[in-house]
Formats: C-alpha cells, sequence, structure tokens
C-alpha cells in the first residue's frame, strides 16, 4: 500500500467510527435531554460564548434612543413585572416555579450590564434566544415597549428591593401589546411567515416554509390557497381569512381551533403568506 493509500483508509476508518458515534447519539438514546440533568461546564461555556457572539454581531448596528426618560423607566417597570419577573426574578423576588427549573437557567439580569451594551439587551428581548427558554417579544411588545424594558433593565443594578417594589407597584398595567401595522394596509407575506411562527401556528399545523414536527392537530396549510372553502365553511377571500385567523370561533363556535390573540395587522401578513400556498 503506497503513503496515500494508507492516508486515505485512516480517513475512511476515522470518518466511519465518527458516523458510528453520531449514530449511537441520535438513534441509541445515550444522551440525556432531561432539564434536570446539567450541561457539563465546557459545553455550558462554549454554548454561552456563541450566544454572547451571535448577539453582539446581530446588534452591532442599531441605534439606541435615549433610555433615561422617567416615562419610559415607568413603563418599563410594568412591562418588566408583567412579562419577564416569572422567569428572572428582580431585586429580593425569586422567579416563579418556571423559571427556577428550565436549563439554562434564566438569571436575575441585576448583572446583565456586565455583559450587554443596551441595543444587545433590546434585541435579546426582540428576538429571544434559540434553545434556551428565552422568548421572542417582538410580535408581543411593540417597538417603545421593546426599548421600555431594555430601559429598565439598565435601571435594575442600582434599585434596592424596596425601590423595585416600589418602581413596580407605582405603575398600572403595563402598555397594550403590539398593535401590529396598521390593520388597513396590504399584507406583507414574508412579515406573515414570520408571525405565523411567533403565534405559534406550527404547533398545530404543517406549514410549508416554517420548520415544524409536521403536526396533524389542525388541517396542513400546504395548497390553502387552492381551496375554494376555508375551514369546509367561509368563502375562502382574504378578509375572510384574516376573520377566520382572529376569530375561528365566531365562524364555527364549536371548532378545536383556538383564538391565538392575533392583531389585525399581523393576521393580514399572515394571509398574504398563506395566499402564497398553491
Ligand atoms: C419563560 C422564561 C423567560 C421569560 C418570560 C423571559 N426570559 Fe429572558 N431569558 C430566559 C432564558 C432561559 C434565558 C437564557 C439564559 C442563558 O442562556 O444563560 C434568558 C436570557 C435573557 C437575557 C440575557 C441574560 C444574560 O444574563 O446574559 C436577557 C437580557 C433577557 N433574557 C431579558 C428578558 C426580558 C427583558 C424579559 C421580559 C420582557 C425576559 N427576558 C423574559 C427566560 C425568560
Ligand atoms: C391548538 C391547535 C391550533 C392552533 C394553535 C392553530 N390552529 Fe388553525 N386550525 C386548527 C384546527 C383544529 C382547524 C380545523 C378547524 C375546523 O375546521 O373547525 C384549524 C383550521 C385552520 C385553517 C383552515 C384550514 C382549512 O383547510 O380550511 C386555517 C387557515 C388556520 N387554521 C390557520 C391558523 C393560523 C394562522 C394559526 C396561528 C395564528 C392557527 N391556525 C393556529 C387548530 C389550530
Amino acid at each position: 500500500m503506497g503513503k496515500s493509500a494508507i492516508a486515505l483508509a485512516t480517513f475512511a476508518a476515522l470518518l466511519g467510527a465518527a458516523l458510528a458515534g453520531a449514530g449511537v447519539v441520535v438513534y441509541g438514546g445515550v444522551y440525556d435531554v432531561s432539564a434536570s440533568s446539567q450541561h457539563l461546564q465546557a459545553v455550558h461555556s462554549l454554548l454561552e460564548t456563541t450566544m454572547q457572539h451571535s448577539v453582539r454581531w446581530r446588534a452591532r448596528n442599531i441605534a439606541t434612543p435615549p433610555l433615561d426618560d422617567a416615562q419610559r423607566l415607568v413603563r418599563g417597570a410594568a412591562l418588566f413585572r408583567d412579562h419577564c419577573v416569572q422567569c428572572h426574578g428582580a431585586p429580593g423576588v425569586a422567579q416563579a416555579d418556571i423559571g427556577k427549573s428550565m436549563q439554562p437557567v434564566p438569571g436575575p439580569l441585576v448583572d446583565a450590564l456586565q455583559r450587554w451594551r443596551p441595543r444587545e439587551i433590546y434585541w435579546i428581548t426582540r428576538h429571544g434566544i434559540k434553545m434556551s427558554g428565552m422568548p421572542a417579544w417582538q410580535f408581543r411588545l411593540d417597538e417603545e415597549a421593546l426599548w421600555d424594558v431594555a430601559a429598565f433593565v439598565q435601571l435594575l443594578p442600582t434599585l434596592s428591593p424596596q425601590a423595585y417594589a416600589q418602581a413596580t407597584a407605582q405603575t398600572a398595567a403595563a402598555p397594550g401589546r403590539a398593535p401590529g401595522v396598521a390593520p388597513n394596509r396590504s399584507g406583507d407575506a414574508e412579515r406573515g411567515r414570520l408571525a405565523l411562527a411567533q403565534y405559534a401556528c406550527q404547533a398545530c399545523h404543517t406549514i410549508p416554509g416554517i420548520t415544524s414536527s409536521s403536526p396533524n392537530v389542525g388541517p396542513p396549510l400546504q395548497g390553502l390557497a387552492s381551496r375554494s372553502l376555508i375551514a369546509g365553511k367561509l368563502a375562502n377571500t382574504p378578509d375572510n381569512l384574516v376573520g377566520w385567523i382572529r376569530q375561528p370561533k365566531n365562524v364555527k363556535p364549536l371548532t378545536a381551533m383556538p383564538d391565538m390573540g392575533v392583531s389585525e395587522g399581523d393576521a393580514r401578513d399572515m394571509a398574504a403568506y398563506l395566499a402564497t400556498l398553491r
């Protein structure tokens, strides 16, 4: 055997071993997916470092508005109390049970400024962090509200437990959720594709262009544009589709499709995307 033949054979043997190893991990059930088992410290650090660089790179060109406005901080306090404290806790406040046992565990954010610039905290809040429990708020909070809560996170390290309690007691309900984009413009199909995923439609429907585990709880939406009726009842027009997406029970009182709380603008964008599914 020549030298290059030996090198080739060695390479093939190593590749075979690597594939066999990967096969055992994927199909053999040896990897522990439980959230009650910890990542190795090295794995945790690797994931954390990857995440930090990803966020920094993606947030690098975002312009930060003034964040020290008193009204902004009042709104931010209410938003933090209503949407963040359950998982992250706050000065003098523990996370709720849902936040305590997640893997990775959501930290208290009082030290977030040591790791993140304000625009990065805004980015994380807007987009969430994949494969962790950090949700994306883009379709739940409007732009101003996202900056409001990011501004309040800046304030956390300076708040005593008493000051936090006071800041969040003063404010009434948090500002309303994102109204979406102006309702009577025409739909934006690409934004609609994002919205479908952010409203969890793919939890029940298999939808071309959206990653899912191919559920069958609702009918597949492939070919929806070619159907003459929506849910077997309603003429398939853009307005009717928006109406169905927003309030399916108005069309069929006993339907298993829940009201997903979709804003008019978001429903219009979803309808525009669904109209491309021929
Ligand atoms: C359902 C639980 C949950 C909710 C609700 C939640 N988060 Fe998170 N958050 C997480 C998890 C999990 C992480 C990832 C922790 C990690 O990777 O170390 C995270 C990470 C973060 C980070 C990066 C933290 C760091 O220390 O590096 C920020 C900033 C953040 N969240 C802000 C918010 C804000 C602001 C809100 C409210 C609008 C919020 N989160 C609501 C679970 C949550
Ligand atoms: C909990 C499961 C569930 C979720 C989540 C869900 N749906 Fe449905 N959906 C259904 C079921 C079940 C039906 C069939 C309803 C019927 O005919 O009564 C349906 C029907 C539909 C139809 C009509 C399909 C056809 O073939 O006529 C459309 C369009 C639709 N859903 C869109 C959506 C959108 C958009 C979302 C996200 C905002 C969504 N669904 C979220 C369960 C769900």
